[in-house]
């Protein structure tokens, strides 16, 4: 093996799975899967099942030799269990021949999470039945394709399905109870060892399961694996890690419970499902175990924190971002972590095995003319390729290696903005283009390994030289300045394309001359973000002044003051500009972005732009608020929302329509003119003089949310009995209200650091993209 080789035999390839690609949802006796119901979004995906074949060809000139597909149980038995559905199968059969005659071996799971909806209608993965009936799905494949199939993987990631499809209810069929999470992990559990008896029964040649692993570590080892900790911190890493973890490699490979998770699961709703025999069952030999790796889980000790609903038992424990490189789905990229996954693996079931069955990235493509120049997919591939290796070189028998994925598809929960194909899908057309990721993948694949050296990137100089002209004149093309004649333009686009070239933060710019100061600059009034405000500066300051930066902080409050700024970076008497813009349209990101420094914001701008922001996930915040409140078996529920010009109160606007147009409900909504509680107070009497009945209200805001509570106590109606109230932001205030206010929090000192750490890496002239982060519901009386 050559010092970035893989070992002989090595197998590369792609996964997907059924539901993300397949579209053609009633075709042929296929009935709705759970997720067909669940979700929002246009169901086609990238239409797959009619498009199969060019998919396969478009693989077999990308050299793959194997490709990871799984099955949907709702074409098989559209009823989930009964006869076969003939027509259903015929596709697959379809497809194998297909992937036979381009010489492509196939790997199939038979359950990437969506169960037939017709299950879920008898009591789904919480009812024992249905992992009897998973076997009896996996014995019919089988006998239709096993002369095609040598390895089967029976589950996908079971801690999702069970976990965020009926813990969190973020995924379908969207139930919320940590009981049936267990019960349902439980279950799956013991279809993989019942399916997997019958597969062998039927003569499978290789039998196996997905799980998705993540290292657990605390936020001061994800730059120190070696990192000693406290004994609250050992305890928290240990009881997350038998959640995410242990759940389910142990019983599969051990035949036992991890110590730490039975009392937990004793608290939430007990150990009735777990029958003698269970264990045994479920611990049946495997040939291979497909590791899914996409980050680790960073957490710490924190006493007061509730139990995540995702996390039952994580009570005192707090899930933390942390100062790295994130995806756009803001996963930290910590590539070193694959190695410390499976140094583990290969030292705790030394003769298992292993492949890597998912690994990829979301980021946000950049489409020049016809070509996608995804460089930091390619680097993210790249960096957990050479993770793998180092771990193999150590004896870890890791046998493949399969990207997640082949193309721009169906994310779940996340509908159609992510990306994470090597292949461009326009959904308009359903046209596929490969990214450069998919060509550079080729070129893996053909070497078996990666190349000894790092392809040189075109820089400035090189697109100048092709295109005859100055390095400023590219730079002004770069950054859109009119000021270049039209035929010019044309001539350095053409180069632009011709060479893949990608500019970076520090080639939009020509400064040469560092200053080490970085401006701070402070928009006021943000409605009602006082306490992000303080955060921002505080922890931005630390971490940019520990980076050795000066600090100048400005305030950007009336015309004058906007010139001055500008003149300001235009002088290029700072490096780079953290901005937190106001709440409402307003140009000054835009006209500083055009000075070529580096900018980041604060918030999504109301202005659609190409400087990077960190804000958090205000419509999927909003959505857990309100589903919370269906799930508590409110119907007629209200939203307070604020002025309409405000981003942030559109996207929580949107979040809660989505989820009630999920339930089949209409909005019923209240406009308060402002963010004061006075406001929230007013537009509350309104809500409930024109709609009575409502039994909930979902407020836009804390403040909102505390004038709702007022104008529910002159009412005379009881909060929770009467109306259930929500809001969002967590503010101090919050926890202080009578009752308790149940919101949504917004993760303030994370939004500082992933600002602080977005503006180094700009500086550093690495590739950024805008990070969203999650908002978590916390659950108090209210509701
Ligand atoms: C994994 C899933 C896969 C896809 C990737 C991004 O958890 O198995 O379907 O959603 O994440």
């Amino acid at each position: 093996m050559s010092s970035a080789g893989f070992p002989e035999g090595f197998v590369w390839g792609v996964s997907t799975s059924a539901y993300q690609i397949e579209g053609a949802t009633s075709a042929d006796g296929r009935l709705p899967s759970i997720w067909d119901t669940f979700s929002a979004d246009r169901a086609e995906a990238c239409d797959h099942y009619h498009r199969y074949a060019e998919d396969v060809r478009l693989m077999k000139d990308l050299g793959m030799a194997a490709y990871r597909f799984s099955v949907s149980w709702a074409r098989v038995f559209p009823q989930g269990d009964g006869k076969p559905n003939a027509a259903g199968l015929d596709f697959y059969d379809r497809l194998l021949d297909e992937l036979g005659d381009a010489g492509i071996t196939p790997y199939a799971t038979l359950y990437h999470w969506d169960l037939p909806q017709a299950l879920e209608d008898r009591g789904g993965w919480p009812s024992r039945d249905t992992a009897r009936h998973f076997a009896d799905y996996a014995a019919a494949v089988h006998e239709r394709l096993g002369d095609r199939v040598d390895t089967w993987f029976t589950l996908n990631e079971p801690w999702v399905a069970a976990f965020l499809g009926y813990g969190s209810g973020s995924h379908a069929p969207g139930r919320t109870s940590a009981a049936e999470a267990f019960r349902s992990a439980h279950h799956m559990l013991l279809g993989h060892g019942l399916a997997t008896q019958a597969l062998r029964a039927a003569g499978a040649a290789r039998v196996g399961a997905v799980l998705n692993l993540s290292p657990v570590m605390t936020p001061a080892q994800v730059s120190d694996f070696d990192r000693p900790l406290s004994d609250e911190d050992a305890e928290a890493v240990r009881r997350i890690d038998a959640l995410a973890n242990r759940q389910f490699l142990e019983p599969m490979l051990r035949g036992s419970h991890p110590a730490e998770l039975l009392p937990i699961v004793e608290r939430n709703g007990g150990l009735g499902h777990v029958r003698d025999g269970d264990l045994q069952t479920i611990a049946q030999p495997l040939d291979l175990l497909g590791v899914n790796y996409y980050t680790p889980l960073v957490v710490q000790a924190q006493p007061s924190e509730l139990a995540d609903p995702a996390w039952p038992g994580s009570e005192g424990v707090l899930f933390c971002t942390v100062p790295t490189a994130v995806t756009a789905m803001g996963w930290p990229i910590v590539p070193g972590g694959l190695s410390l996954l499976l140094r583990r693996l290969s030292h705790d079931h030394p003769d298992l095995d292993l492949m890597i069955t998912e690994n990829g990235a979301d980021f946000v493509d950049v489409v020049t003319g016809d070509d996608i120049h995804d460089v930091e997919r390619i680097s993210f591939i790249e960096e957990h390729l050479r993770a793998l290796r180092a771990a193999v070189e150590e004896g870890a028998r890791v046998r493949g290696y399969l990207v997640w994925t082949l193309l721009d598809n169906l994310e779940w929960s996340d509908g159609y903005r992510r990306k994470f194909g090597l292949v461009h899908v326009d959904f308009a057309t359903q046209r596929r283009r490969p990214k450069d990721s998919a060509l550079w993948y080729r070129d893996v694949i053909r070497r078996n390994g990666l190349a000894e050296t790092r392809p040189r990137r075109p820089t400035l100089e090189t697109v100048a030289a092709r295109a005859g002209v100055s390095r400023a004149t590219v730079s002004r093309v770069v950054n859109g300045e009119s000021s270049v004649s039209p035929e010019v333009r044309a001539g350095v686009l053409r180069a632009v394309n011709e060479l893949g070239y990608v500019p970076n933060a520090a080639a939009r710019s020509l400064v040469t001359r560092r200053t080490n100061a970085i401006a701070l600059v402070l928009s006021v009034p943000r409605q009602g973000g006082d306490a992000l405000t303080a955060a921002v500066v505080q922890y931005v300051t630390s971490l940019l002044e520990g980076a050795g930066k000066q600090i100048t902080l400005m305030l950007a409050d009336t015309a004058e003051s906007h010139r001055r700024i500008v003149a300001h970076v235009e002088a290029r008497l700072v490096d780079g500009v953290v901005l937190l813009p106001p709440d409402r349209a307003d140009t000054l990101a835009e006209r500083l972005s055009r000075t070529g420094v580096p900018v980041v914001l604060l918030g999504k701008p109301a202005i659609a732009s190409l400087v990077p922001y960190v804000d958090v996930d205000n419509a999927a915040g909003a959505a857990a608020a309100t589903e919370h409140l269906l799930a508590l078996g409110r119907r007629r529920i209200g939203m307070v929302c604020g002025p309409m010009d405000l981003v942030t109160v559109q996207d929580r606007l949107a979040g809660h329509r989505a989820a009630l147009q999920k339930a089949g409900l209409t909005p019923h909504l209240a406009l308060a003119g402002d963010l004061t509680r006075a406001s929230g107070a007013a537009a509350t009497l309104r809500l409930l003089s024109d709609s009575p009945s409502l039994d909930a209200v979902f407020a836009a805001t804390d403040q909102l949310a505390i004038g709702v509570l007022r104008a529910a106590r002159e009412l005379g109606r009881r909060v929770p009995e009467d109306l259930a109230v929500v809001g969002f932001d967590d503010v101090d205030a919050a926890s202080a209200t009578t009752p308790g206010l149940t919101t949504v929090r917004v993760p303030v000192a994370d939004q500082a650091l992933a600002l602080a750490r977005l503006l180094l890496s700009r500086l550093e002239g690495r590739h950024t993209t805008s990070v969203v982060l999650p908002a978590r519901l916390v659950v108090r009386e209210s509701a």
